[in-house]
Protein backbone atom coordinates (compact mmCIF):
# COMPACT_ATOMS: atom_id res chain seq x y z
CA UNK A 1 0.00 0.00 0.00
CA UNK A 2 1.24 3.43 -1.11
CA UNK A 3 0.68 5.98 1.14
CA UNK A 4 3.03 8.69 2.22
CA UNK A 5 5.21 10.12 -0.69
CA UNK A 6 8.99 10.05 -0.61
CA UNK A 7 10.83 12.91 -1.32
CA UNK A 8 13.80 11.12 -2.09
CA UNK A 9 14.41 9.41 -5.63
CA UNK A 10 14.06 4.87 -5.59
CA UNK A 11 18.04 4.39 -4.93
CA UNK A 12 18.38 6.92 -2.25
CA UNK A 13 14.70 5.83 -0.73
CA UNK A 14 16.33 2.26 -0.71
CA UNK A 15 19.40 2.54 0.81
CA UNK A 16 17.70 5.27 3.56
CA UNK A 17 15.24 2.66 4.08
CA UNK A 18 17.80 -0.49 4.41
CA UNK A 19 19.62 1.47 7.28
CA UNK A 20 16.45 2.95 8.99
CA UNK A 21 15.18 -0.63 9.03
CA UNK A 22 18.52 -1.68 10.37
CA UNK A 23 19.16 0.94 13.02
CA UNK A 24 15.01 0.28 14.63
CA UNK A 25 15.67 -3.39 14.68
CA UNK A 26 19.00 -2.83 16.49
CA UNK A 27 17.53 -0.24 18.58
CA UNK A 28 14.79 -2.39 19.78
CA UNK A 29 16.90 -5.32 20.46
CA UNK A 30 19.37 -3.13 22.25
CA UNK A 31 16.57 -2.29 24.57
CA UNK A 32 15.44 -5.98 25.10
CA UNK A 33 19.02 -6.63 26.40
CA UNK A 34 19.50 -3.84 28.51
CA UNK A 35 16.25 -4.45 30.40
CA UNK A 36 16.94 -8.27 30.89
CA UNK A 37 20.38 -7.30 31.96
CA UNK A 38 18.59 -4.61 34.71
CA UNK A 39 16.56 -7.30 35.58
CA UNK A 40 19.03 -10.06 36.12
CA UNK A 41 22.51 -8.75 37.05
CA UNK A 42 23.32 -9.70 40.84
CA UNK A 43 26.90 -8.60 42.46
CA UNK A 44 28.02 -6.30 44.43
CA UNK A 45 27.82 -3.49 41.76
CA UNK A 46 24.01 -4.63 41.44
CA UNK A 47 22.51 -1.21 41.98
CA UNK A 48 24.77 1.28 39.99
CA UNK A 49 24.45 -1.17 36.83
CA UNK A 50 20.60 -1.87 37.44
CA UNK A 51 20.26 2.06 37.23
CA UNK A 52 22.82 2.16 34.88
CA UNK A 53 21.14 0.31 32.43
CA UNK A 54 17.70 1.51 32.31
CA UNK A 55 19.35 4.77 30.60
CA UNK A 56 20.34 2.38 27.65
CA UNK A 57 17.08 1.59 27.55
CA UNK A 58 16.02 5.13 27.59
CA UNK A 59 18.34 5.63 24.62
CA UNK A 60 17.49 2.98 22.59
CA UNK A 61 13.59 3.17 23.13
CA UNK A 62 13.89 7.00 22.42
CA UNK A 63 16.28 6.32 18.93
CA UNK A 64 14.09 3.68 17.92
CA UNK A 65 10.80 6.05 17.66
CA UNK A 66 13.10 8.50 15.93
CA UNK A 67 13.93 5.83 13.34
CA UNK A 68 10.82 4.79 12.93
CA UNK A 69 8.70 7.57 12.53
CA UNK A 70 11.87 9.04 10.33
CA UNK A 71 11.37 5.51 7.78
CA UNK A 72 7.47 6.32 7.63
CA UNK A 73 8.00 10.09 7.20
CA UNK A 74 10.15 8.79 3.87
CA UNK A 75 7.15 6.89 3.14
CA UNK A 76 8.56 3.62 4.26
CA UNK A 77 7.08 1.20 6.56
CA UNK A 78 8.62 0.20 9.59
CA UNK A 79 9.08 -3.17 10.94
CA UNK A 80 9.72 -3.35 14.74
CA UNK A 81 7.85 -6.93 15.20
CA UNK A 82 9.85 -8.62 17.97
CA UNK A 83 9.97 -11.88 14.90
CA UNK A 84 11.59 -9.22 12.35
CA UNK A 85 13.80 -7.98 15.40
CA UNK A 86 14.82 -11.77 16.82
CA UNK A 87 15.84 -12.17 12.88
CA UNK A 88 17.72 -9.39 11.79
CA UNK A 89 19.08 -7.78 15.03
CA UNK A 90 23.23 -7.17 14.95
CA UNK A 91 22.95 -7.98 18.78
CA UNK A 92 24.50 -11.18 20.26
CA UNK A 93 21.66 -13.39 21.66
CA UNK A 94 21.53 -13.24 25.95
CA UNK A 95 21.67 -16.69 27.65
CA UNK A 96 19.21 -16.80 29.95
CA UNK A 97 19.21 -16.45 34.34
CA UNK A 98 20.97 -14.40 36.24
CA UNK A 99 23.66 -12.46 35.03
CA UNK A 100 26.99 -11.72 37.55
CA UNK A 101 27.74 -8.35 37.69
CA UNK A 102 31.34 -7.80 35.62
CA UNK A 103 29.20 -10.17 32.56
CA UNK A 104 26.96 -7.47 32.56
CA UNK A 105 28.94 -5.00 31.78
CA UNK A 106 30.45 -6.86 29.06
CA UNK A 107 27.35 -7.77 27.79
CA UNK A 108 26.69 -3.95 27.21
CA UNK A 109 30.46 -3.45 26.37
CA UNK A 110 29.50 -5.85 23.14
CA UNK A 111 25.88 -4.95 22.40
CA UNK A 112 26.81 -1.31 22.29
CA UNK A 113 30.24 -2.01 20.33
CA UNK A 114 28.00 -3.80 17.83
CA UNK A 115 25.08 -1.54 17.29
CA UNK A 116 27.71 1.21 17.20
CA UNK A 117 29.66 -0.39 14.16
CA UNK A 118 26.34 -0.78 12.23
CA UNK A 119 25.12 2.66 12.91
CA UNK A 120 28.65 4.33 11.72
CA UNK A 121 28.73 1.88 8.45
CA UNK A 122 24.66 3.71 8.29
CA UNK A 123 26.26 7.03 8.68
CA UNK A 124 28.84 6.32 6.11
CA UNK A 125 25.75 4.91 3.13
CA UNK A 126 23.43 7.42 3.97
CA UNK A 127 25.86 10.93 3.70
CA UNK A 128 25.08 11.26 -0.16
CA UNK A 129 21.15 9.97 -0.55
CA UNK A 130 19.78 11.66 2.42
CA UNK A 131 21.99 13.62 4.91
CA UNK A 132 19.00 14.09 7.22
CA UNK A 133 18.51 10.66 8.11
CA UNK A 134 22.20 10.62 8.04
CA UNK A 135 22.12 13.45 10.58
CA UNK A 136 20.09 11.15 12.75
CA UNK A 137 22.27 8.37 12.80
CA UNK A 138 25.31 10.88 13.64
CA UNK A 139 23.28 11.97 16.64
CA UNK A 140 22.29 8.57 17.81
CA UNK A 141 25.71 7.25 17.26
CA UNK A 142 27.09 9.82 19.72
CA UNK A 143 24.88 8.55 22.28
CA UNK A 144 25.64 4.95 21.96
CA UNK A 145 28.94 5.57 21.48
CA UNK A 146 28.56 7.67 25.69
CA UNK A 147 27.18 4.78 26.75
CA UNK A 148 29.89 2.63 25.71
CA UNK A 149 32.55 4.69 27.30
CA UNK A 150 30.74 4.96 30.53
CA UNK A 151 30.22 0.69 30.63
CA UNK A 152 34.65 0.20 29.72
CA UNK A 153 35.12 2.82 31.99
CA UNK A 154 33.16 -0.05 34.49
CA UNK A 155 36.42 -2.21 33.86
CA UNK A 156 38.81 0.05 34.37
FE1 LIG B 1 13.31 -1.36 36.61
Amino acid sequence: MYVVKSPLPDDDLKTVSEALQGALVDLVDLSLVAKQIHWNVVGPRFRSIHLQLDEVVDTARLHSDTVAERASTLGVSPDGRAATVAGSSGIAAVPEGWVKDTDAVGTLVAALGAVITRMRERVNSTGDADPVSQDIFIGITADLEKHHWMFQAENG
